[in-house]
């Protein structure tokens, strides 16, 4: 990733946003930048909408303008990538930010009002998405949401392997973190942790992994290779339960669970 563009009618609170941490730092190392649809709009008041031709509610951005802007933008790169957030996209995820980290240029399109003309997102747009089930006001935020995922799957930006251990990158949630206090109110930090076991700590982390990702988001599970039961060797709780018995109990009533979770989903599906 050498760079990322948005487009938008508040540029300004792009840029601020992008001025903090991490991501100000991938900064230094990248050109980030935010250009206002207004260059590109029409006439003494540079309007860049209009009303919807059909009957229905609100204004669009107008299709000529935000061509326009695109034509320019790829004049200077032609590899740029388009992408217009919209509550209509693919969901982003992890999965989706480690893939366009891997684009040169980005152009991230934030519309507002009841979005963009569909002419200009069949022409000039590679790809619509979306950062959840909501309509927010308008894409920026969804671009800074964008635009964070990315930056963090990109190297240089975060150490490598802090992303690596992050939820969602191996298919699970994450384990709960503690610092000091070693006692805090009534609670202390869990047994494991203190008993300088590396393995052990691994281990606990690993369940805690499970039961959170069980009981929160049951359907990252369907596709976590711990469903793949008779791949023993890919399995990787066939290799957890060799070296603990007590963790093999629990293991073992653990992939009953999901099992019969899977054969419900299945019969429903059917049904
Ligand atoms: N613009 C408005 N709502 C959005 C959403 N949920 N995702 C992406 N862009 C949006």
């Amino acid at each position: 990733m050498d760079k990322i563009t948005v487009l938008s009618l508040f540029p300004q609170m792009v840029t601020d946003a992008l001025s903090y941490g991490i991501i100000k730092r991938a900064a230094d190392i990248m050109t980030i930048e935010s250009r206002d649809l207004r260059e590109w709009g029409l006439g003494d008041y540079k309007k860049v909408d209009d009303t919807s031709v059909a009957p229905g509610p609100g204004m669009l951005f107008r299709a000529d303008v935000v061509a326009n802007a695109i034509i320019d933008v790829k004049k200077e790169d032609s590899d740029a990538y388009i992408i217009h957030m919209s509550p209509r996209g693919t969901p982003l995820s992890s999965k989706k930010a480690k893939e366009l980290s891997q684009k040169k240029h980005l152009v991230i399109l934030a519309s507002r009002y009841e979005g963009l003309d569909q002419r200009v997102i069949d022409n000039y747009v590679d790809e619509e998405i979306s950062i959840g089930d909501y309509v927010l006001s308008g894409g920026e935020l969804a671009s800074l949401v964008l635009i964070d995922s990315v930056l963090r799957m990109t190297g240089n930006v975060l150490r490598m392997d802090a992303v690596e251990e992050e939820s969602f990158q191996q298919g699970l949630l994450e384990y709960p973190h503690y610092t000091k206090p070693l006692k805090f109110e009534n609670k202390e930090i869990p047994e494991y942790l203190r008993s300088g076991n590396h393995q052990l700590i691994q281990d606990n982390r690993f369940l805690e992994q499970l039961f959170v990702t069980w009981l929160r988001r049951p359907d990252l599970l369907r596709d976590y290779p711990l469903c793949k039961i008779n791949v023993q060797n890919k399995n990787p709780l066939t290799k957890l339960k060799k070296h603990n018995i007590l963790l093999k109990k629990r293991l073992n009533a653990f992939e009953r669970v999901i099992r019969e979770n899977r054969d419900v989903r299945r019969f429903k599906k059917d049904d």
